[in-house]
């Protein structure tokens, strides 16, 4: 049975250039819940704990600068079906290939700057919904 929650953050690109009240218009209109929010700037070390999973790959390095480059916006987010339904909203991970109305095919700037991140599976979103707020911070 699918879960019911995953987590998002919006990335530098979008909170610096002023998007984040209408991303999260986007997402509330689309039927999630916000169960937790909060705007933190993360140091390289933390950025790089949070993408451990994907420490082998050629784009890790400038992965985890670009993310402690600016202040982010993570949240916990619920809806039937989240996961999958979250990924579909925000569309593919180069923008270029981003299905129109999507929110990275409307505000991501480029593969790396790609305006927001989606967890991968509802295992993973309980894991990064527990890197950033403790059970204090949801409601
Ligand atoms: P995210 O985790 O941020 O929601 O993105 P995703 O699942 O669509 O993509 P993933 O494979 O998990 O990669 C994480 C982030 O790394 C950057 N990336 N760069 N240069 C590249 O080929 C490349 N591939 C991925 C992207 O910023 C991606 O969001
Ligand atoms: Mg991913």
């Amino acid at each position: 049975m699918a879960g019911n929650r995953t987590f998002t953050m919006i990335k530098p690109d979008a909170v610096s250039a002023g998007n984040t009240g209408a991303i999260t218009k986007m997402i509330e209109e689309a039927g999630f819940r916000i169960v937790a929010m909060k705007k933190v700037k993360l140091s390289a070390e933390l950025a790089g704990k949070f993408y451990e999973i994907h420490k082998a790959r050629p784009f890790y390095g400038e992965l985890c600068a670009y993310m402690s480059s600016g202040a982010i916006v993570p949240m916990i987010l619920e809806k039937e079906n989240a996961v999958e339904d979250f990924r579909k909203l925000i569309g593919a991970t180069d923008p270029a290939k981003a299905a129109p109305g999507t929110i990275r095919a409307l505000f991501a700037k480029s593969i790396d700057a790609n305006a927001i991140h989606g967890s991968d599976s509802d295992e993973n979103a309980a894991i990064e919904g527990n890197f950033f707020f403790s059970q204090f911070e949801r409601f």
